[in-house]
């Protein structure tokens, strides 16, 4: 592959260029600044590959993703999401014994601590369940001290993997149930993965609760699309956080807060308000359109937009069919569903969304189904955490594996130049 050559004050520098498997094109400046003194600029690292990773491919322009080279569109259609936890985190499919196994060490795991419900019982009963979810995980770390050194065992490593897997549901059912000043459910490892997550969420002690096999499958697929996402902000801060060799546990709590905000994972919460409060005012989505392209107005069209799809997000087509076939499975029939459709056929036929490639992504849709199947708003975000963790782990591992640096991007300094100290009194 041929070199890139800079050319600094007529000095001629060459940088190598790296290829993916894919064709994906990079210019490798790692020695950039001790050979030419220039750091690079690039705010939102818009234009930045932080790293070479196995385990997502996505090509935005084209609408393709893929997990460790299978499809999204197979996986979702054919896969459990455990089976797809452990392709993205071990890089393939398990085999019938391998799986079993997987899921039967992810049983032994799923109880938490009991002084974990004295933490839960410290939160207000109106905390975001994000919030709590994000300090609970954080919590693991005075409970399993060993993994406080990532460098301690690899059996020790992939002891936290499993404790995630198997945990994560407990404390984000458990999270939704401080909220609501329920009760906890513990555990049922006679349910999978999914039906048992729904059963700690609404089982209550006063009836018996059966898992709906539709809201179960419609689960399992909504957490497979959320799975893994390669370089996106929430992972970004998982890796950057575990590049210190801090423990699993604190990078995926880390990971947690930075999914939570409305420009990232917050954002499926922030679209069923945004529909929700367009129907209350009338349903006039003209007005909203209107409103999301005057450059006065803050308001964004929630669930648009995508810093790397620029054509289609394929998760947000998968996602709106599945929204219909649940709809209409449970026979629920949403007027925001109507909204929505309206919505985003006005915004895909509006030049200022198509100029710009804004189109529908995961999370436009997402809510809807997940009012469907009873989940609440305020705990969307955590829904997307719970499919994103396998994500988060595997970009953890291969950090890890790959002996990355610490990460520590430089700056451009654009503060006063040195100034002596003035007294108190002569300011
Ligand atoms: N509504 C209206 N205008 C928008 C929207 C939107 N949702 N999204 C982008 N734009 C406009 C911007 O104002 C900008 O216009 P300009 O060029 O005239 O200044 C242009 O489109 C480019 O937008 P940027 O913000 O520069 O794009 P960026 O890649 O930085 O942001 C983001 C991507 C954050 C997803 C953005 O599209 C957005 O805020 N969307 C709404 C929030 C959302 O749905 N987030 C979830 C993303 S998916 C996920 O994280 C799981």
């Amino acid at each position: 592959m041929a070199n890139v050559e800079l050319i600094i004050d007529g000095e001629r520098h060459e940088f190598p260029v790296v290829e993916g498997t894919e064709k994906e094109k990079a210019i490798d400046i790692s020695k950039l600044r001790a050979k030419t003194g220039y750091v690079t600029l690039d705010p939102g690292y818009k234009n930045t590959g932080a790293t070479m990773s196995a385990i997502t491919f996505l090509n935005g322009e084209e609408g393709i993703l893929r997990y460790r080279g299978y499809s999204i569109e197979e996986l979702a259609d054919r896969a459990d999401f455990l089976e797809v936890a452990y392709l993205v985190i071990f890089g393939e499919l398990p085999n019938e014994a391998q799986y079993s196994e997987f899921k039967n060490d992810i049983k032994v795991h799923t109880l938490v601590h009991e002084e974990i419900k004295n933490i839960l019982d410290g939160f207000p009963s109106n905390a975001h369940p994000m919030g709590v979810l994000s300090a609970l995980l954080s919590s693991l770390t005075a409970f399993y001290p060993n993994s406080l050194d990532p460098n301690r065992s690899a059996h020790e490593v992939h002891l936290s993997i499993i404790r995630l897997l198997a945990k994560m549901p407990t404390l984000a059912a458990w999270s939704y149930k401080n909220e609501k000043g329920q009760p906890v459910n513990y555990p049922d490892n006679g349910l999978d993965y999914c039906g048992n997550f729904l059963k700690m969420m609404f089982a209550v002690p006063t009836e018996p609760y059966t898992v709906n096999p539709v809201v179960e499958s419609a689960l399992n697929k909504l957490l497979i699309l959320h799975a893994e996402h390669e370089q996106n902000c929430s992972t970004s801060t998982v890796r950057i956080v575990g590049s210190s060799q801090s423990s699993l546990y604190s990078s995926i709590s880390a990971g947690v807060s930075a999914l939570w905000g409305p420009l990232h994972g917050g954002a499926n919460q922030a679209v069923i308000e945004m529909l929700e409060s367009i129907r209350r005012d009338g349903g006039d989505t003209e007005k909203y359109l209107a409103k999301a392209k005057d450059k006065e107005d803050p308001f964004r069209l929630m669930g648009f937009g995508h810093r790397v799809y620029k054509n289609f997000d394929p998760r947000a087509r998968i996602i709106k069919k599945a929204a219909d076939d649940v709809l209409e499975n449970l026979g629920v029939d949403d007027p925001i569903l109507e909204i929505a459709k309206k919505l985003e056929e006005a915004a895909l036929n509006d030049p200022y969304f198509v100029e710009r490639k804004l189109y529908p992504n995961v999370d436009f849709y997402s809510g809807i189904i997940y009012r469907a199947i009873g989940i609440p708003t305020q705990m969307f975000t955590v829904m997307f955490a719970l499919g994103r963790l396998p994500g988060w782990i595997a970009q953890w591992k291969e950090m890890r594996e790959n002996n990355e640096p610490i990460g520590r991007p430089r700056q451009i300094y654009t503060g006063h130049n040195l100034r002596s100290f003035v007294e108190r009194g002569d300011r």
